[in-house]
């Protein structure tokens, strides 16, 4: 974007994740559904956000909850039917709300048409192209094809059965086994995905949230990964350069680019966003090439969600990611949730939260110690204040409204994500944070997720007393998270209506401050525990437009010649 060009609706959208599965269950199987989703629209509208993604609802095993896609041209038959799915665009559209939905290129199911044909028609055949077959290797092809490792734990490659139950040839899947990758260098994969994208827009989505898009695209010969001393093994195999961030994964990324620019030039009005799910730890600059002109239109910057809660490094995340990108207004997606990270209110609870290390604590909820919840929840709703104020999009995921915390002591039993079983419980996994949403204090419709009486109990058990979070029990409280989002996202349109205002930070002599101005906002964190003195630095700005810390919600509108930053908290402030 150029100063003064009208913006893209997404450029710098709030965006509400929605985890089907767990958020609104209209006919009581306990499971999510369409139908539930369109009966909440008025909540998100409330909410002031401008779009709405959908995690994959696409029929599915659910080995991974919908990133086991068995068919890409259907709705999952728990969560409704295309019909249903037209409905919920519809109504979304006349409420003002745009829909993403989640695309999946990497892996399909191991249930899907294509990979069953695979199994069937044996090596050798034109089906098991379009998936990566190969023999073993040593004695018997008993040792895997080279030593790729699994996004969620153990090797990357599964040894099939032939007709007969002898060991067969192996396949890959960067994920679990359920999820075999495809072959993108295969033709038909490319035709299957083009005429899949055009499904859904003809459908009047506005476009793709893409699932995985590092691992797409292999080296040729798929050669063993080398050795990576210093990494950690989750960053080990989020880098094999064999099979991440690969020149053949950017030639897919180009060729959407084109049917999305060409869609939107058939279609004249429709804008289409089409965002990378790019998970690069500590290697910004690998995320900002898939927003390289002519590829992505936005990728997510995941690394607020694991940095310390210390000034310094906020600040250094920040603009090390507005360093990194072209144009950072507009093609940079915040986030600090999703479904696939423990709540941050949880994570910035923990003892180390905010020690003032260089990098971070797994995002994915592993071992822990104690969680100071209060604490947590105070930080994350002024991180949640931090991250409206930047330039770019912000994705916001259900339950973020309502300062859920992760839900950590699920029993084993219960849990059902692939990472818990495949690290041997060393990663908690994800369940957590994907605990079905309380809607209201009533624990005999599973807290109003289900929308009937005597419902089926929830796919994933809420704690007791999840009602405590409720949306029923914090709308129109002043001091709730609820609230400070609905302002929040409020106080964004207008205090950053020029989205492309750039940071501008405030140098305030005090390490537990992070300072900058965008446009006429100023922005203070306090990351400290101990409330701080507006520096002098920031001037004339003495109005509190909005503050994180819930005793200060009355302040608004406040001039706060005298007022100081409480602790733990975030606050914009005008001219006044
Ligand atoms: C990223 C998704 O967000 C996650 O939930 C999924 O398990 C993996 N990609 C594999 O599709």
């Amino acid at each position: 974007m150029t100063p003064n060009q009208p913006h893209p609706w997404w450029a710098d959208a709030a965006v509400y994740q929605i985890y089907v599965r767990s958020f609104a269950d209209a006919n009581g199987d306990g499971l999510g559904d369409l139908s539930g989703i369109i009966a909440k629209l008025d909540y998100v509208v409330s909410l002031g956000v401008d779009a709405i993604w959908l995690n994959p609802c696409y029929p599915s095993p659910q080995f991974d909850h919908g990133y086991d896609v068995s068919d890409y041209l259907e709705i999952e038959p728990d969560y409704g039917d295309l019909a249903t799915f037209d409905r919920l665009v519809t109504a979304a559209n006349e409420r003002g709300l745009r829909v993403v939905m989640d695309i999946v290129p990497n892996h399909c199911s191991s249930e899907h048409p294509w990979f069953r044909a695979a199994l069937d028609a044996g090596p050798g055949s034109a089906e098991r192209e379009r998936f990566y077959f190969r023999d073993g290797r040593g004695p018997n092809g008993d040792e895997p094809p080279n030593n790729w490792r699994s996004m969620f734990g153990g090797i990357a490659w599964t040894r099939t059965a032939t007709h007969d139950g002898a060991p067969g040839q192996w396949y890959l899947h960067s994920f679990a086994p359920q999820q075999p990758d495809w072959n993108w260098s295969h033709p038909d994969v490319v035709d299957h995905f083009d005429r899949v994208l055009r499904f859904w827009l003809d459908r009047g989505v506005d476009g793709f949230r893409v699932d995985a898009p590092t691992p797409v695209g292999k080296a040729p010969g798929l050669p063993d990964a080398p050795p990576t001393p210093g990494m950690t093994d989750a960053e080990a195999v989020g880098y094999n350069p064999y099979n991440t961030f690969r020149p053949e994964g950017h030639e897919v990324w180009r060729h959407w680019r084109a049917v999305i620019d060409g869609y939107e030039r058939d279609h004249p009005g429709r804008e289409l966003v089409m965002v990378a799910e790019t998970y690069a730890p500590k290697r910004p600059e690998l995320a900002a090439e898939y927003i390289r002109p002519g590829e992505f239109r936005q990728a997510f910057c995941f690394e607020l969600m694991s940095t310390p809660w210390a000034a310094p490094r906020l600040r250094r995340t920040i603009a090390e990611i507005v360093e990194t990108r072209v144009d950072v207004a507009s093609n940079t997606a915040w986030a600090m949730n999703n479904h696939d990270v423990a709540r941050a209110a949880t994570r910035l609870g923990r003892a180390d939260a905010a020690d003032d290390t260089d990098w971070v604590r797994p995002p994915i909820a592993a071992a822990h110690g104690e969680i100071d919840l209060a604490l947590g929840t105070r930080r994350a709703r002024a991180a949640l204040l931090l991250m409206l104020a930047l330039p770019g999009a912000v994705y916001l995921y259900q339950g973020e409204e309502l300062g859920l915390p992760e839900v950590l002591d699920l029993a084993p039993e219960a849990r059902q994500d692939p990472s818990f079983a495949r690290t041997n419980g060393a990663e908690l996994g994800r369940d957590g944070c994907r605990v079905p949403v309380p809607w209201t204090d009533d624990a005999a419709t599973s807290y109003g997720f289900s929308a009937v009486a005597s419902p089926t109990a929830p796919w994933m058990p809420q704690p007791a007393g999840w009602g405590r979070y409720a949306a029923s029990t914090q709308v129109d409280a002043d001091a709730s998270t609820l609230t400070l989002f609905q302002r929040a996202i409020a106080a964004r349109r207008d205090a950053f209506a020029q989205g492309d205002a750039p940071i501008d930070w405030l140098d305030v002599d005090d390490h537990d401050l992070v300072a900058f101005r965008r446009g006429d906002t100023v922005v203070v964190t306090n990351t400290g525990a101990s409330a701080r003195p507006l520096p002098a630095v920031l001037g004339r700005h003495r109005r509190v437009l909005i503050c994180s810390a819930p005793e200060h919600s009355i302040e608004r509108g406040a001039i706060a010649a005298q007022i100081d930053v409480p602790a733990n908290a975030t606050i914009w402030l005008t001219p006044g």
